[in-house]
């Protein structure tokens, strides 16, 4: 496994959070502090941002995603975004899968696999999100329920397209709690999900693939999580809502 190989990608997973203004301020705060990232930079925002955030970014280091697509070209789906729709406003990436799209919106593997599948027909790239709800871990089954994700999430992918897949790795009792996986735990898993990578695709498209971490990385602890061999960088929610800390954890996967 060599992780050399692999580009480091720190994205921020804003959530349900800043208004345009609030949103410009935290890019232009942002844009200085990340210039000089040796790896991807993303900032994952509302759909209400997506324009504010492709105008501010320009010509910067930053690329901008949404947090969720629908699978469907267009039709009476009532309050969802076509990837087709972000594609062509020139969003670069979109988060799939998150837990809190699992847990609160009804997101199964099957509409995972669907949302995937067109945001890469449409030429977006993919964060997919994968993670084990607290009483799963306790059960001892993290990797059948995450291996089961993975492989359910990239049904129909071909191995040519996983250069346009981050995949990552969201322990759910880890998020917006407090409680990062250590490190050791963070890279157990990544190197799980590799495996699993490795059984679909082959051993050189698993070595190649970007697998983040998030859960609670914050400026703090981010050293040691990206540190691990099997960690390319990190998806980031709260903290990725202060540009400061976002900075530092930019420039620990810079190292
Ligand atoms: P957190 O969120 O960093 O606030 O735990 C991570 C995520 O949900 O992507």
């Amino acid at each position: 496994m060599n992780k050399a190989i692999r580009q480091a990608v720190i994205a921020g997973n804003w959530k349900m959070n800043k208004t345009r203004p609030e949103a410009r301020a935290l890019i232009s705060e942002l844009i200085p502090l990340v210039k000089d990232a040796n790896c991807g930079v993303v900032i994952c925002v509302p759909f209400t941002n997506l324009e504010t955030a492709l105008d501010a970014t320009k010509g910067t280091n930053i690329k901008v995603g949404a947090e969720n697509c629908h699978w469907a070209k267009s039709g009476a789906f009532t309050g969802e975004i076509s990837a087709e729709m972000l594609a062509e406003m020139g969003v670069e990436y979109v988060v799939i899968g998150h837990s809190e799209r699992r847990q609160y919106f009804g997101e199964t593997d099957a509409t995972v696999n669907q949302r995937v599948r067109a945001a890469l027909d449409s030429g977006l790239k993919v964060i997919l999100c994968v993670g084990e709800l607290l009483e799963q871990r306790e059960a001892g089954i993290t990797e059948e329920i995450v291996g089961m994700q993975t492989k359910a999430a990239l049904g129909g992918v071909f191995a040519g397209e996983l250069k346009n897949i981050i995949l990552a790795y969201e322990p759910v009792w880890a998020i917006g709690t407090g409680k990062t996986a250590t490190a050791e735990q963070a890279n157990e898993v990544n190197h799980y999900i590799r495996t699993v990578v490795a059984k679909l695709y082959g051993a050189p498209a698993a070595d190649a693939m970007t697998i983040q971490y998030g859960g609670s990385m914050n400026a703090k602890n981010a050293d040691e999580l990206l540190a691990q061999p099997d960690v390319d960088g990190g998806l980031i929610g709260g903290a990725s809502l202060k540009a400061a800390d976002f900075a530092v954890i930019v420039g620990a996967a810079s190292r």
